[in-house]
């Protein structure tokens, strides 16, 4: 009677913590399914266990600390651009693209300390702080979700290529040297342009293989299907891509936050008041000023 009694809690137990955690026996990354999951480890496990477990941390250990040393060498050998914010101002952003990015940003100043809060999990000896990040990163993910499409409905239509944008690229914007002068580029420069396809159809990604992660417990068969994919691979593919589209995000978010706030002196009252000071735009963006000025808007 004591050995039953023991038996059914145990039983008890393990049900109760599988329910817990959204995991039943037929969970297809469980049971049976894990086992015909293993002739297929070669062809994603194989990488994600690399990388996983020696090589993303890496990565973005050094971007961490790369990057703010180039962006104080910037600063401290080339300086900021300074332009004069006395004269006519030139409005460049509407009330409801600074809305949807302010919102856009405040996701993003939380998606990108819990993420490395994730990729340095070890170090902050996992548990519960790890796992609020978690959660905290997927309440951002929808915050940042509502963005998306407003921008890409606003913007779109300044974001695609340009023949400005390869002088743009060959003089770096201007940004390496101190001298003032007209800088070939419309409304958006192309350093410009790469951070908004980059940040936003990549957004896209990121919120797609975060969610597979997510619910990474329930039945993703109708995905993985529509992938080609076991419910494993498909998590393994989603974890590898998150991390190397994290990383590039990460990377023009550090340099789109140093070039709006420390790089251009006073860039960021056009995202507060929706101006630009109009030497700014004759020089950073000489090509759309030309433009403005011959329909007489300046
Ligand atoms: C704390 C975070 C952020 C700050 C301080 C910031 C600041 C700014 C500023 C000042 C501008 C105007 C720059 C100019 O045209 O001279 C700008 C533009 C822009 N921002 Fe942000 N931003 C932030 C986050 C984001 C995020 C998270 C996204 C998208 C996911 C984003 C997307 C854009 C885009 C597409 C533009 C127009 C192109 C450009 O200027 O780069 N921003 N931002």
């Amino acid at each position: 009677m004591k050995k039953l009694l023991i038996i059914t809690s145990l039983c008890l137990f393990a049900a109760l913590s599988l329910s817990a955690a959204g995991i039943t026996p037929n969970n297809p990354l469980y049971g049976t399914v894990l086992a015909e999951n293993i002739p297929n480890y070669q062809t994603f496990g194989v990488p994600f266990t690399k990388l996983a477990g020696e090589i993303f941390w890496k990565a973005f250990l050094g971007i961490i600390i790369a990057f703010p040393i180039i962006f104080a060498l910037h600063y401290f050998v080339i300086g900021a651009k300074t332009f004069s914010h006395e004269g006519k101002k030139i409005y460049v952003f509407s009330v409801c693209m600074r809305t949807f990015h302010w919102i856009a940003a405040l996701a993003f100043v939380i998606l990108v300390p819990t993420g490395l809060v994730m990729v340095f999990g070890n170090l902050f000896g996992g548990g519960a702080f790890v796992r609020s990040c978690k959660n905290l990163h997927a309440i951002a993910t929808v915050i940042f979700a509502l963005s998306v499409i407003p921008i890409i409905v606003m913007m779109i239509k300044d974001m695609f290529p340009a023949k400005d944008d390869i002088k743009w690229a060959m003089m770096m914007g201007g940004y390496l040297s101190k001298k003032k002068r007209e800088i070939p580029a419309g409304k958006f420069n192309a350093g410009q342009k790469v951070w908004f396809w980059i940040a936003i159809p990549g957004g896209f990604v990121m919120i797609l293989t975060g969610a597979f992660m997510f619910f990474l417990n329930y039945d993703l068969t109708f995905f993985s299907k529509l992938f080609g994919t076991t419910q494993i691979e498909l998590l393994r593919v989603s974890a590898m891509v998150h991390n190397i589209f994290g990383m590039l995000i990460v990377v023009m978010f550090f340099v789109h936050v140093y070039m709006s706030v420390f790089a251009i002196k006073g860039s960021l009252h056009s995202m507060i008041d929706g101006h630009k000071s109009e030497e700014e735009v004759a020089l950073m963006h000489s090509s759309w000023y030309k433009k403005l000025k011959k329909r007489g808007e300046v």
